[in-house]
């Protein structure tokens, strides 16, 4: 696509970079966001501020790398066959002294205030319920894709924090009737042919310190992946996020729009309703979930750096404030 990377400062930028205090890197960095397993940023860099780099150094073997981009590349079509509507979007990998192969994820970068976790603080409940019944309808667009294709399934993750509104003025800020999206989250490519998982899951885990990526992988991996296939669970997430974002004012009035949007727009799907109780326990459990990862991996960064004196080689959310 159109984006113009610059390859060699990206590699400069690895080189220099300071896990711990990005901004203190040899070529700065502006964090955007923080995903679950990844962090968003912006290079301080002429010619380099429209682009929104997700770094991923997950990578043992330049194999796993170009297996990745395919598939990467895969997902971004099929979203869009789906009509789905993507931001400009490239991927590279550098090579680097330290971590192997690391694949950064570009994208144009969008207004910050456009995501919709965001958009959920600056609307009224009403422009909310808009934004989310809009969600729905994108969301119904990649199962109608799947009900279309008999060997293949795309699997989304519907977080509000996913999406972004494609005209949106934060100085006069409201959701249309019919909101235009962007759907952001595509660096997690999940993709089944004939029921096997395109991308090896274990690359999902390789943010988890090894000690326990057997657990991980025991307990909650396939649970964790097999609800990005599934539209209800995929709602229930969605809606449970709330809580997350600081809206869950907003969840029981959600919760009767998206059933209300099963029973109609998508009643060939024959969803049953979502009820308040799966809500609370689902997001019990989700939050469970990600608070022990996140923990895990502090204490693994702290080994590596403090105990063993090594690179650490993430950026963890929540390192930055100080
Ligand atoms: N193109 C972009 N422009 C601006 N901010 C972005 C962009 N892409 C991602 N972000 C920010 O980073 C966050 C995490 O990005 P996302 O792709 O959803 O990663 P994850 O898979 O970790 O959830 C987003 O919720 C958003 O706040
Ligand atoms: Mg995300």
């Amino acid at each position: 696509m159109a984006l113009a990377i610059d390859r060699e400062l990206l590699q400069r930028f690895e080189e220099g970079l300071n896990t711990l205090y990005p901004e203190r890197s040899a070529i700065p960095a502006t964090i955007l966001g923080y995903g679950e397993i990844s962090t968003v940023f912006q290079l301080q860099h002429a010619g380099q501020g429209g682009i929104a780099f997700k770094r991923m150094p997950i990578f043992d073997t330049q194999e796993q790398v170009d297996h990745y981009l395919a598939i990467y590349r895969d997902y971004n079509d099929l979203l869009k066959s789906a009509g789905l509507t993507i931001p400009e979007h490239d991927a590279i990998s550098i090579k680097t002294k330290n971590a192997g192969a690391v694949v950064y994820a570009a994208q144009q970068r969008l207004l910050p205030e456009s995501i919709g976790n965001k958009v959920i603080h600056l609307v009224s409940g009403d422009g909310t319920a808009r934004l989310v019944l809009a969600v729905l309808q994108h969301l119904k667009k990649v199962w109608d894709f799947n009900a279309a294709h008999h060997d293949i399934r795309i699997g989304i993750d519907g977080q509000i924090s996913n999406w972004a509104l494609r005209q949106f003025d934060p100085s006069n800020p409201g959701v249309g009737s019919s909101p235009e999206l962007f759907y952001i989250d595509t660096s997690t490519p999940m993709i089944r042919k004939n029921g096997t998982e395109m991308l090896e899951a274990d690359l999902f885990l390789k943010s988890a310190p090894s000690f326990l990526r057997w657990m991980v992988r025991w307990f909650f991996l396939q649970d964790v992946l097999d609800r990005y296939y599934d539209f209800r669970l995929v709602a229930i997430d969605l809606i449970a996020n709330f809580h997350k974002e600081g809206r869950p004012d907003l969840i029981p009035g959600l919760i009767t729009s998206v059933n209300d949007f099963f029973a109609q727009e998508a009643r060939d799907y024959g969803i049953k309703p979502i009820e308040p109780r799966e809500v609370e326990s689902y997001y019990k459990q989700d939050a469970f979930i990600w608070r022990l990862f996140l923990a895990l991996r502090k204490f693994d960064r702290f080994l590596k750096t403090r105990v063993f004196r090594g690179r650490y080689a993430f950026i963890l959310p929540g390192t930055i404030h100080r």
